[in-house]
């Protein structure tokens, strides 16, 4: 709508501003009595040396546009009310045409980074893994959304001094059929076993030292232990990954840039950048500490490997974006990479982007999936499920596929809950909460959705002719939420903020609750087909906005 009405405003101001000037300076005007948008002419005025009414005046008199009903020139603003029949029809033909492609951008923009999830081997699965997978799957749906393609990656932590550790604990203490029956719990247990151990018996340690230089000369049976290692580790992940319905691109952890570091410590030498500080080499960086790149003996750290990791996507898939989803406590880690990339001299620095986000708490503390060193997570998307199989036990027991009901449901409460609000807050985890069917949840949002579904399968007959007329009290602002969509779109791919959708979606499906509880869908057969018609644009809209949070949606709960 707005760009319609920018055109012809732009068309009464003779082009003295463009299309896009004229859509940047609309406002929503605090009152609906004031109209749908209003156009402020105060720069305009400055640089005409008019008065800011005189030229709203000029507008008023000048702008002709079907979608417009009525226009006045108040205070300096001109202020627009839309024809609301006319906008109704618009937006909800629109929709109904489009289908769940509304507010996709049809040109291709190229290709985006997203590098989420990326847990350690061998370690549990945290809670701030969880929140990296479903910040980062949204993400990539909103960019595809949006145009790009997104390439899903899972930078996983596959290396480091502690395959040292797992060596020498597996050889001492381990049971392969119990790694193999809970491969992470059992790899954790004899991990702090070595621990506790190496406190009594410093020898360990050497040890340790001994094996990961093995692995990292290639030597066989250490390189097949930690492939094994890997291996069990990712079916259990994958465990988690199914639940959530999320896949990847590409599992290249950190040990896939094992061979490709050198070059970019070659590259940092070359430059002059590379200084030795501190029983290592390090890359200055201003107003941070220095980004440690190698020990002097040789050893590359994390930052190396991210390192390479941004070369090698660079070269391997162009990106217009990298998107690195990993928690607030790596902030200082980011910066300092991104600068050195600066200082090498890649303008495609600017194109990486640290995307943080706080924690997930438990009665206001950190809430740890190691508690008792059990995995956990696994156990609370579980426990939600279970907690929705209640649910409709209780309210709907007759429902058909319970059970994928009451999953889709589960899940889709975990999801929605980490979603909703901005992502650097800090979130509390309470199953009750974020299962209420009248709060602001995801079973709320999908209840809304399943409300319409049955309406509509009810009466399931041809509507040829819609009008959109006679919508009842309340639809306007319906129509007006659904005709923003595609701008919630494109503002949550460029804040990288999927909690606009989320909260898109619950002001939809509030608003629309509104306008059921007043107006009776199924009325006369005349007025029906529109109001039909509205509900099913409201459903899937709903969808949508649920499936780029990588929820489902189901038809009937
Ligand atoms: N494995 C790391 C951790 O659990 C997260 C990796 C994030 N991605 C990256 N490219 N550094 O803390």
């Amino acid at each position: 709508m707005k760009e319609q009405i920018a055109k012809s405003i732009a068309v009464a101001l003779k082009d003295q501003l463009t299309e896009k000037e004229i859509q940047h300076l609309f406002e929503k005007p605090k009152k609906s009595e004031l109209g749908d948008v209003a156009f402020p002419c105060f720069t305009l005025a400055k640089k005409c040396k008019k008065s800011p009414n005189s030229i709203a005046e000029e507008i008023k008199n000048n702008l002709t546009c079907e979608i417009i009903k009525d226009v006045q020139a108040i205070g300096g603003y001109v202020n627009i009310f839309f024809n609301q029949s006319i906008v109704t029809k618009q937006v909800l033909t629109k929709i109904l045409i489009e289908q769940h492609l509304y507010g996709s951008q049809q040109e291709s923009k190229g290709n985006i980074v997203i590098d989420f999830s990326s847990p350690n081997i061998a370690k549990p699965f945290s809670m701030g893994h969880l929140r990296s997978t479903v910040i980062g799957n949204a993400l990539a749906n909103i960019a595809e959304k949006n145009g790009y393609q997104a390439i899903r990656i899972n930078h996983l932590g596959d290396w480091g001094t502690q395959f040292g550790k797992l060596i020498v604990a597996y050889k001492r203490w381990g049971n392969q059929q119990s790694i193999a029956n809970a491969p992470i719990e059992e790899l954790l247990k004899i991990y702090v076993k070595f621990h506790e151990e190496a406190e009594q018996d410093e020898s360990l340690n050497e040890e340790a030292r001994a094996a990961f230089k093995a692995l990292e000369d290639g030597n066989e049976e250490a390189l097949a232990l930690w492939q094994w290692f890997r291996d069990v580790s990712l079916e259990e992940f994958n465990t988690i990954y199914q639940l959530l319905g999320i896949h990847f691109d590409s599992y290249n952890g950190e040990a896939f840039y094992n061979d490709k570091m050198a070059t970019v410590v070659k590259e940092l030498e070359e430059k002059e950048l590379l200084i030795k500080s501190d029983g290592a080499f390090v890359v200055e960086v201003e107003h941070m500490p220095p980004c440690l790149i190698t020990k002097t003996d040789g050893a590359t750290l994390y930052a190396t490997r991210d390192l390479a990791a941004a070369f090698y996507r660079k070269q391997h898939y162009d990106p217009k974006k990298i998107f690195y989803v990993v928690g607030n406590e790596q902030s200082l880690h980011f910066k300092q990479l991104f600068r050195v990339i600066e200082k090498m001299g890649y303008g495609w620095a600017k194109d990486l982007q640290h995307v943080p986000f706080g924690m997930i708490l438990k009665d206001g503390k950190k809430m740890s999936t190691r508690k008792g060193k059990i995995v956990l997570l696994g156990e609370v998307l579980k426990e939600a499920i279970t907690t929705a199989k209640r649910n409709i036990e209780e309210k709907n027991p007759k429902l058909e596929q319970k059970d994928s009901v009451a999953y889709q449901v589960g899940v889709g409460a975990v999801i929605f809950n980490d979603l909703k609000n901005d992502r650097l807050l800090d979130i509390e985890f309470s199953l009750e909460q974020m299962m209420n069917f009248e709060g602001e949840t995801g079973p709320y949002v999908q209840y809304t959705y399943a409300r319409i579904s049955s309406l509509l399968e009810k009466i399931n007959e041809q509507r040829n002719e819609v009008s959109f007329e006679k919508l009842g009290d309340q639809a306007w602002p319906v129509v007006l939420l659904l005709e923003q969509f595609p701008k919630v779109i494109s503002n949550a791919f460029e804040q990288a903020d999927p909690s606009q959708i989320a909260r898109y979606a619950l002001h939809l499906a509030r608003l629309f609750n509104k306008y059921y509880a007043q107006n009776k869908i199924l009325a006369g057969a005349h007025i029906r087909g529109s109001r039909l018609a509205f509900c099913q644009c409201v459903a899937i809209i709903l969808k949508e906005s649920l499936a780029l949070l990588g929820i489902a949606a189901p038809k009937k709960m």
